[in-house]
């Protein structure tokens, strides 16, 4: 790049980028007062590694020709990094930045290098739709919310110092079913989603205010050692691989607890949950579930509907000790019938004809919430795949 020198009184005011001049025009600039916006030129590749400090955000808007942008000697800026709809940028690194207000890379298609390995401060987090494989956001202390969903080619998401959000904290989608580790997170305020993921550690996490929900994953196993209280409800949807997992501190789940439509046989022991005391909603265990049970339960503010496609045995701690939840219950089976009892004696309620409408409309309602989940999730794909194909065809 030219080094176009200019004297020390230039203006260092707000950049918009369409040229090699406007470039230029702030070289020896080392702090920009007013924020910096880069549209479509000829440029491919942009430098701006002098700039230190910006007063103002960096906008990257809509370019086509833009494969790679620096900015290597930013350290702060007090606002956002908005990077939206460039098709050809493949990689952007700001490797000094350590404070943004937030960082949204959304819809660039082409998008695989990501280094922002100095930053430590962020209000929301946010990352739609790139292709970068490896997300290493390996300083990054605290945040709002993290999200980071239908990403086409991650595999791997790795926040080794994020200790908390205060807001909501979001994989999902990412098509290539991302590794992920957090392994000093111990704080989330609100909800919780793990969607398309092949493995977590999340060790440290002890408490979340919201929902927690782990849906379509590909996690064999995994264990959340530290997990204490959930303010929501813990959801488990269509985890096809899922054989077993831990959670040896839990002892709260503010609203139901959901576990459905697993393929893989799922036990749920007494080390899946064994301080488990109190739910403060429905419980519903569905699908290819091989045992259940809640060693230590002693009150659920709910019903409690269990229904297993295979060999099961009804006899459980909640079911033995009805007089713990405050709805009704009902335990069915489908296997082979010699296996135990359908009905549990106390559960016999479910028997009778006259109330089991009332349980199947439960269990109805229930499933119809899920697959409208289910519904929009894979509509928000395909809305997705179909933008970026159109786009790559302009
Ligand atoms: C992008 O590059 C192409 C090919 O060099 C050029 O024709 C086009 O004008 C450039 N776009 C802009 C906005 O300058
Ligand atoms: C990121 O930018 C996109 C496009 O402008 C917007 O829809 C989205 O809400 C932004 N995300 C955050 C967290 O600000
Ligand atoms: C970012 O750049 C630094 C310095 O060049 C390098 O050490 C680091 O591995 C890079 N990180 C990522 C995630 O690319
Ligand atoms: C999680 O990561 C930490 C730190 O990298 C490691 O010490 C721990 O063994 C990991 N736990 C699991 C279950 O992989
Ligand atoms: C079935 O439920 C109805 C309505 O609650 C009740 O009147 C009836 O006694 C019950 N029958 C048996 C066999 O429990």
């Amino acid at each position: 790049m030219v080094n176009l020198k200019l004297p020390i009184f230039a203006l260092c005011l707000s950049l918009v980028s369409a040229s090699q001049a406007d470039i230029e025009s702030v070289s020896s600039c080392s702090k920009i007062v007013g924020s910096v916006v880069i549209l479509d030129s000829a440029l491919s590749t942009i430098d701006l590694s002098n700039i230190e400090e910006i007063e103002g955000g960096v906008y990257v808007l809509g370019t086509t020709n833009l494969t790679s942008l620096k900015m290597d000697s930013l350290k702060s800026l007090t606002g956002d990094i908005l990077m939206l709809k460039n098709s050809g940028l493949t990689d952007f690194s700001a490797k000094s930045l350590s404070n943004v207000n937030n960082f949204n890379a959304t819809l660039n298609p082409n998008l695989r290098e990501l280094n922002l390995s100095s930053l430590s401060i962020a209000l929301d987090f946010y990352i739609f739709s790139n292709s970068v494989s490896a997300l290493n956001i390996n300083s990054l202390l605290n945040a709002r919310d993290v999200t980071i969903i239908l990403n086409s080619q991650l595999e791997f998401i790795s926040f080794q110092k994020l200790t908390s959000c205060s807001g909501s904290l979001s994989i999902n989608g990412n098509f290539l079913v991302p590794d992920v580790q957090l392994p000093s997170l111990t704080q989330v305020q609100k909800n919780i989603i793990f969607s398309y993921i092949s493995n977590l550690n999340a060790s440290l996490l002890s408490s979340n205010g919201g929902e927690l929900v782990f849906s379509n994953n590909e996690i064999q196993e995994f264990s959340l050692d530290s997990l204490k209280s959930i303010g929501g409800s813990l959801t488990f949807l269509e985890n096809d691989k899922l054989k077993s997992f831990e959670m040896p501190e839990l002892t709260t789940i503010g609203k139901g607890l959901l576990i459905t439509d697993n393929s893989e046989p799922l036990s749920i022991q007494d080390n899946s949950f064994p301080k488990l005391a109190s739910i403060g909603g429905m419980v519903v265990i569905s699908g290819n579930i091989k045992t259940f049970n809640l060693p230590e339960i002693k009150n659920v503010i709910g019903n409690v509907v269990i229904q297993s496609f295979g060999d099961f045995n009804c006899n459980n701690k909640i079911t033995q000790n009805p007089e713990y939840i405050s709805g009704f219950g009902s335990c069915k089976w489908t296997g082979n019938p010699s296996f135990g009892p359908h009905y549990n004696p106390i559960y016999s309620i479910i028997t009778n004809t006259s109330q089991s409408s009332v349980s199947n409309g439960i269990i109805f309602e229930s499933f119809s919430y899920i697959k409208t989940f289910i519904f929009y999730q894979v509509l928000l794909i395909i809305f997705v795949v179909f933008i970026i194909l159109v786009w790559r065809n302009i």
